[in-house]
């Protein structure tokens, strides 16, 4: 429980790179792509717990229907989010996968030398798209999808993308957002080759001295199904709260 408000804005305004976001009210949003089908791209969510769920599951449903994608929702599973867990579930939502909301809560200084930690601009955004795609396995077909968004975020001060290299070969990527007092860790993906000798864990540890060298929280949302929490509680991230991800079986 708690407001959690910042977390959420921080996590739509990144995706919102990604996906077009359309607000209801103030507090509800909803994200959608033609381009990524994924639950990630394709959802609504809430920011505080104070809105009618039955009017925002309405209303969402049908958004989702008029652009011709499936609904989905992420919520946080906690009491204040009760009603809207349960109108979810009563209209035959299924719980797909959760999400862990993480927060770092001490320092992080675990570096492997080899590893470079570059900051990607213009020149670099299109490397770090392709690591992005063949670390995420996503589909080499999004490929001009994917660099289309980077070099659109690149050039935001609210943007740092990292990008990990060994020797010449770029290997792992990180994109970091800003936004009122909480720097969110996303995209956080290292090639299959170059697993395990610590190119994330190096680019991470980047990332919380610039978080902390902007006096903002280093934060990240991890999916249940990916099996990486483990990896980021060894490095000192807490989970802060948890959301389902609601989606319907069509
Ligand atoms: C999760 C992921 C980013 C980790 O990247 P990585 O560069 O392999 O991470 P690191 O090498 O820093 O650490 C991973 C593991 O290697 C271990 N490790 C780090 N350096 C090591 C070394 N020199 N020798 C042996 N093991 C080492 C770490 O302790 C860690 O162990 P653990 O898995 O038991 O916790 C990577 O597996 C990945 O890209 N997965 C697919 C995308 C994904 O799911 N991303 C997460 C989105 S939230």
């Amino acid at each position: 429980m708690g407001d959690h408000r910042d977390f959420e804005l921080n996590e739509a305004g990144w995706w919102s790179y990604w996906a077009q976001l359309e607000w209801v009210g103030t507090e509800g949003y909803i994200l959608y792509s033609n381009e990524f089908h994924e639950p990630l791209f394709n959802h609504a969510g809430v920011l505080l717990p104070n809105l009618d769920p039955k009017v925002f599951v309405l209303h969402v449903e049908e958004f989702y229907s008029g652009v011709g994608l499936p609904a989905s929702f992420m919520v946080e599973d906690s009491v204040d989010y009760h009603e809207l867990n349960q109108t979810l579930s009563s209209k035959g939502y299924e719980k797909a996968d959760t999400l862990s909301v993480m927060m770092l809560d001490g320092p992080l200084n675990r570096v492997n030398s080899d590893v470079r930690v570059l900051v990607a601009d213009r020149a670099l955004a299109d490397v770090w798209s392709e690591v992005y795609v063949s670390a995420f396995d996503e589909d080499p077909s999004l490929l001009g999808s994917v660099k289309r968004i980077v070099s659109t975020a690149v050039g935001n001060p609210n943007v740092r993308l990292l990008l990990g290299v060994i020797g010449d070969t770029p290997c792992g990527v990180t994109a970091l957002f800003t936004h009122n007092g909480y720097t969110g860790a996303y995209c956080v993906g290292t090639l299959r080759g170059q697993r395990r000798v610590g190119v994330a864990t190096t680019l991470l540890s980047y990332a919380a001295r610039y978080a902390e060298n902007l006096n903002t929280k280093l934060i990240l949302q991890t999916f249940t199904a990916d099996n990486v929490e483990g990896f980021y509680k060894k490095l000192g991230f807490r989970k802060t709260y948890t959301k389902n991800v609601w989606v319907k079986h069509l």
